[in-house]
């Protein structure tokens, strides 16, 4: 029975691998007759045997959770210099039986750029060497192929202008692929909407491994590339983006208090005051806890209010003072220049600080990001500089305050663990006015604020990571009291397959449980628009959209 046993899995891993060499040698020979002529796209092709293809795994992992031994990794990655290629790449993994993933920033939560949990032998690929930018300041807009990552946009704009940015997330190192395509939202929310609000055009290769820009793939596909995540119906090659105006200098703060009964009342006002500031305000929270876990130490949870605002000190002052005058807020307080910022940890207990910088918007992208204020811009350009940590994100929204009750749980979650962090960030505004239906991203009008838990590990053994899936987990469902319902909103650039997945299932009656989380009533156009343009559903992942086929009532 053992001898037996141990023969058939022999025999098996052999079939496996067999069959791994088939698909790769038939996807390279189609490669090769593709590219007759220059070949060029063979020298970017890495098997995992090669060093290049470890460094490429390793690097597109900013969340290190599934770099182990059981993780199903690529079978083969590919790094294009040329957009070209990708058709190429799209057109040979279909005939030969591979997936596809696709990786522009690698910051995807579940990890779904780089690898699969469904069983089926995939390519990546990378996009990393796809990152030309190219300004038109007459025009105010740019167009940024999806290697580009945020803090390298960022960067380009300020290099040209110091009136002009562009509308999305905080981190520098996220990639313009994903991130846009799932929606997009930073600090310039309120005045200018999502990242996807401000898509003028965009190139995508399709399923037949065409090139269309927004005339030649039509109005549907275009829509639903602006929320609805790109990984379900092609590869995006690139984006044309409008900018926006931006002061000269604006004004970055943050204050602070414990999170604690005593201080609740700070939070029931933020929640009324915040969405319905004038548009130049964002102001979001940040909850902490600080404490070390040390014996004996004493643990803190923090709630730091951290803003930004489209002018002076001098205008945001009396603004403050009206909203939050136990700050004591003072234009003089304002640094007037970057200055190397002090330990935001706030070592200090109970947390009172309060501090305030007037900058250009560039410098307001390193304040939010973390990043040293004085140092070099080339910092955006560096994707690194984070710690390597392990962690899982949920996401909910809220349209009427949370009350006091609903702290008091928070504030007993955050006591009992070492890494926790939620960030609630104000909606209103912009991002508000436009309709439900514009583009797939739903959240709009009513939504208070969106709520984004965190919890990060150090260890990722599997007891103590499941300890720290488990905390988020009870947190969330004791949330759900005071959350949107019916159905509970998440964010999809905040993906979370806990909500469901399509592992054994591509149906859409399987999927709607979790689309409709994400996309609310637009989750069927996005289903129809795949049903157009992909109907053998070749870009499919763990929860990419379902095919519906027109004629096809829902299911
Ligand atoms: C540290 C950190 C900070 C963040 N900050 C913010 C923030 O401030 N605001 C916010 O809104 N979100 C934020 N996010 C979430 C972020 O927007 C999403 O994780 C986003 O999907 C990441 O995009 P990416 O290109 O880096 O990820 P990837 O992992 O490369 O891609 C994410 C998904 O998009 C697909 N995809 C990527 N590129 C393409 C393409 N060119 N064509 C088709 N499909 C593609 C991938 O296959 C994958 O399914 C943050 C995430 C992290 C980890
Ligand atoms: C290893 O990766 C797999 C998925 O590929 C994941 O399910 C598992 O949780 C990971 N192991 C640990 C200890 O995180
Ligand atoms: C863009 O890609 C090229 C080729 O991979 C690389 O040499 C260059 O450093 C990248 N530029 C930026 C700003 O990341
Ligand atoms: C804040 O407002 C109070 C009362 O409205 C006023 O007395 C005080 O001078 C203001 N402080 C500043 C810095 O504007
Ligand atoms: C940092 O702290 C020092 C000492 O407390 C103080 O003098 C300095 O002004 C602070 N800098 C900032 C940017 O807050
Ligand atoms: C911040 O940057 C400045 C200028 O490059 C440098 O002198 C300083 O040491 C940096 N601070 C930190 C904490 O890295």
């Amino acid at each position: 029975m053992g001898n037996l046993a141990i023969i058939f899995s022999i025999l098996l891993l052999a079939i496996y691998c067999v069959a791994c060499n088939a698909l790769d040698q038939a996807f390279l020979e189609c490669l090769r007759e593709k590219a007759a002529g220059n070949g060029k796209i063979l020298e970017d092709v890495y098997a995992p045997n090669s060093q290049r293809y470890l460094s490429l795994v390793e690097l597109s992992q900013k969340n290190p959770r599934w770099l182990n031994s059981t993780s199903q990794l690529p079978l083969l990655i590919v790094t294009p210099q040329e957009e070209i290629e990708i058709g190429n790449v799209i057109v040979c993994s279909k005939n030969v039986g591979l997936e596809i993933r696709v990786k522009s920033g690698g910051h995807d939560y579940e990890g779904l750029s780089f690898r699969t949990q469904n069983g089926n032998p995939f390519v990546m690929i990378d996009l990393r060497n796809l990152n030309a930018t190219e300004i038109n300041l007459e025009e105010e807009s740019v167009w940024i192929q999806t290697g580009v990552m945020l803090g390298q946009l960022y960067y380009e704009i300020a290099q040209r202008s110091n009136v002009h940015a562009f509308p999305g997330g905080l981190y520098p190192g996220v990639g313009s692929g994903g991130h846009i395509s799932g929606g997009g939202f930073g600090t310039l929310l309120r005045k200018y909407g999502l990242a996807a609000d401000n898509v003028l055009d965009a190139r995508i290769v399709d399923v037949n491994g065409r090139i269309l820009d927004r005339k030649a793939m039509g109005e549907d596909l275009f829509w639903a590339l602006r929320g609805g995540g790109g990984a379900s119906f092609g590869v995006i090659l690139a984006w044309k983006l409008q900018l926006v105006r931006v002061p000269e200098q604006i004004t970055v703060f943050s204050f602070r208090r414990r999170l604690e009964p005593r201080n609740f009342y700070l939070l029931q006002r933020w929640q009324n005051i915040a969405h319905q500031y004038n548009n130049d305000i964002f102001l979001r929270v940040l909850i902490q806890n600080l404490g070390t876990n040390a014996p004996g130490d004493e643990k803190v949870v923090q709630m730091t209010f951290n803003g930004q605002f489209l002018g002076t000190p001098d205008e945001l002052v009396p603004l403050l003072n009206e909203s939050f005058p136990e700050f004591g807020f003072e234009a003089k307080d304002c640094f007037k220049e970057p200055v190397e910022k002090n330990n935001t940890n706030c070592p200090d207990k109970p947390c009172i600080k309060k501090e305030c910088f007037q900058v250009s918007w560039i410098r307001s992208v390193f304040y939010f990001s973390g990043r040293n204020m004085t140092g070099p811009l080339e910092i955006m350009l560096d994707p690194k500089g984070r710690r390597v940590q392990y962690s899982k994100g949920k996401s909910d929204y809220v349209k009427t305050p949370i009350p006091e009750k609903g702290w008091e749980i928070v504030q007993k979650f955050f006591l009992k663990e070492q890494l926790p962090m939620m960030i609630l960030d104000p909606y209103g505004g912009r991002v508000s006015e436009i309709a439900e239906d514009e583009s797939p991203f739903p959240h709009r009008k009513g939504n208070l604020f969106n709520i984004q838990y965190l919890n990060y590990w150090l260890d990722n053994s599997e007891s103590e990571a499941n300890g720290k899936l488990r905390w988020i987990n009870n947190l969330y469902t004791q949330m759900e009291p005071f959350v949107a319902n019916s159905p509970r909103t998440s964010y999809i650039n905040y993906k979370d397959l806990d909500l469901g997945t399509n592992d054994k299932d591509y149906s859409y009656s399987n999927a709607k449980v979790w689309g409709e989380k994400y996309f609310k009533g637009n989750f069927e156009r996005l289903a129809r628009v795949k049903g157009k343009v992909d109907p053998g559903n070749f870009f499919k992942n763990e929860q990419s959209i379902p095919v519906l086929l027109y004629g096809h009532k829902n299911a």
